[in-house]
């Protein structure tokens, strides 16, 4: 079936949050919808979704800080999940980050959801042993 990666369009943003919904992603601490707005201020071009039939089936949200390029709500539409889009769609985003300089590549993996290291893992990501810490500046609550 025809599809292409594309940078996230801001008429996306309705159905990219009910994706994000149905994949779980979305918590109360975050509104999606500002993350959204603050993205498209820095590297819009980086936050990229996969078409297919007119809809978006998959998202990766990229960006690099000079340092690392770091990629936040990765996902799938569940009925598509386990056919290859999610790797398509990181390939794409390790290609763009590359072609930045930029030289490694991180993801977060919450609490709970540890099974996901899986598909991590099958991209050839690895645990680098460090801890996450974040400190909320703007809070969206
Ligand atoms: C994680 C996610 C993006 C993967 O996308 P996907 O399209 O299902 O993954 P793919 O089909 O491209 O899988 C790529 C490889 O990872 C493997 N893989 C994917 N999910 C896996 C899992 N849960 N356990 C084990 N292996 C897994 C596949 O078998 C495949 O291996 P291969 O290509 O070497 O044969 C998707 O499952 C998803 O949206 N999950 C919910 C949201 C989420 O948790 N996102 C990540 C936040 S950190």
């Amino acid at each position: 079936m025809a599809q292409r990666v594309r940078s996230f369009l801001r008429e996306d943003t309705e159905p990219v949050v009910a994706l994000w919904q149905r994949c779980g992603l979305t918590r109360p601490w975050n509104d999606p919808r500002r993350d959204i707005e603050r993205k498209l201020t820095v590297q819009p071009e980086l936050f990229l979704v996969v078409e297919r039939a007119g809809a978006v089936v998959a998202t990766a949200m990229a960006g690099y800080d000079g340092h690392r390029g770091w990629v936040y709500y990765v996902a799938v539409e569940p009925a598509l999940q386990g056919a290859g889009l999610g790797r398509t769609l990181m390939t794409e985003v390790e290609a763009r980050l590359l072609a930045l300089g930029c030289p490694k590549v991180n993801v977060q993996i919450r609490g709970g959801n540890e099974p996901v290291a899986a598909f991590y893992a099958r991209l050839g990501y690895a645990e680098d042993g460090a801890t996450g810490f974040g400190k909320r500046l703007i809070p969206d609550d």
